[in-house]
């Protein structure tokens, strides 16, 4: 068995060790064929029945209703901040963008690339940081707004939304890469999810979009060809090579996530993990501090500051001693992040909880 550590990096993530066995079996010869998984065409029956079986995996697990397709591009979740204004940003109408982080604000960005946007809410502090989610009353979205997009777990901040508004006649895009899967959900709620693979669902290279076909349908025509959802959703996300391994990977992570209990058992962990880590933050109030609204706390990405910036660095590595890896916040706002992954055991929390337990009573 191979030496593995507890990895909460925030993406590329862990991924579970049974996805990653399977993939280690199919590299050299693939079903007795001979040739591995990433040598088989994506025209191969061989390779056809993976991304068949993906479909239908994440069909099942998140109960996508039928009027909808599941698509497989490339060009990672800021792609789609370029491609869902490119198809559904129609000159004359504005898009609405709900801002709560660093990739609201990058994805209102692109949208102003393309035509006009508007931020229906923006969570920045005065010190430009982000540290909750608007009520769901907060958001001033236009009625005739072209769509409204918003960031549902906020990796950066470690914020996520609990609830989605009701966009009525509005098409409600939600960017979910880095909490798609954590708990069961009523996909008809959104009109278009996309989600980056290397968090929750896999490895990078290839997005998941699952969209409405009544919106492919009204997507604009006088973009390049391959950028058209329907030109995706007509040739069953075939239309140029598919990214073959990074949908394989996706196929053994879903498999693993039905073999453990599906999106129920999904959510009883994450929550369980979450608990763990905010518990042993509120266990030491005068050593650690999550600069979060309580309300807003994202049970993928906790985070957390210690009282200096020297005790943070201090904690890293005695972290990486105990075997824990990736705990340290994104560069731009500092302090930790501890990222929770479906793929993530209650057994690594447990141990980094332990760890914050004896390093605030040490350091304290
Ligand atoms: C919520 C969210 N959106 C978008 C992105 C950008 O993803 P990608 O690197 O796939 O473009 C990230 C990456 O961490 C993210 O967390």
């Amino acid at each position: 068995m191979a030496h593995r550590v507890f990895n909460f990096a925030p993406g590329p993530a862990t991924l579970p060790v049974p996805a990653l066995k399977r993939a280690q079996g199919d590299l050299l010869d693939y079903q007795g064929t001979g040739i591995g998984i990433l040598e088989h065409s994506h025209r191969k029956p061989s390779y056809m029945a993976v991304h068949a079986e993906t479909k239908k995996l994440l069909r099942d697990l998140l109960e996508i209703p039928d009027g909808y397709s599941t698509l497989f591009m490339q060009g990672g979740a800021r792609g789609q901040f370029a491609i869902v204004p490119m198809n559904l940003l129609h000159p004359g109408t504005t898009a609405d963008y709900v801002v709560t982080g660093t990739w609201g604000e990058k994805a209102v960005a692109e949208a102003k690339l393309v035509g006009e946007a508007r931020e229906a809410a923006n969570t920045a502090g005065d010190d430009g940081k982000h540290t909750r989610v608007p009520a769901l009353d907060e958001i001033a979205m236009a009625k005739d707004a072209a769509y409204l997009h918003l960031t549902t777990n906020n990796t950066i901040y470690g914020t996520q939304f609990f609830d989605f508004p009701d966009t009525g006649d509005v098409p409600l895009i939600l960017d979910m890469s880095s909490d798609i899967c954590w708990q069961p959900m009523d996909v008809s709620k959104a009109d278009l999810i996309y989600a980056g693979a290397q968090k929750n669902l896999g490895i990078p290279g290839v997005t998941l979009v699952i969209i409405k076909d009544e919106l492919i349908e009204k997507g604009r025509r006088d973009i390049p060809s391959i950028f058209q959802y329907r030109t995706i959703e007509k040739a069953d996300s075939l239309q140029n090579t598919a990214p073959t391994f990074a949908i394989y990977m996706m196929r053994n992570v879903l498999a693993w996530m039905a073999d453990q209990g599906g999106l129920e058992e999904m959510e009883r962990r994450n929550r369980k993990k979450a608990g763990l880590i905010y518990d042993a933050i509120s266990a030491a109030p005068d050593f650690y501090r999550c600069p979060v609204e309580e309300a807003s706390r994202s049970v993928m990405n906790v985070v957390f500051r210690l009282p200096t910036e020297e005790l943070e660095g201090v904690f890293v590595e005695e972290a990486a001693a105990a075997e824990l890896m990736g705990i340290k916040g994104h560069r731009s706002v500092g302090g930790m992040r501890v990222s929770l992954y479906n793929s993530m055991s209650i057994e690594g929390a447990e141990k980094l909880a332990e760890l914050m337990g004896a390093f605030a009573k040490a350091n304290g």
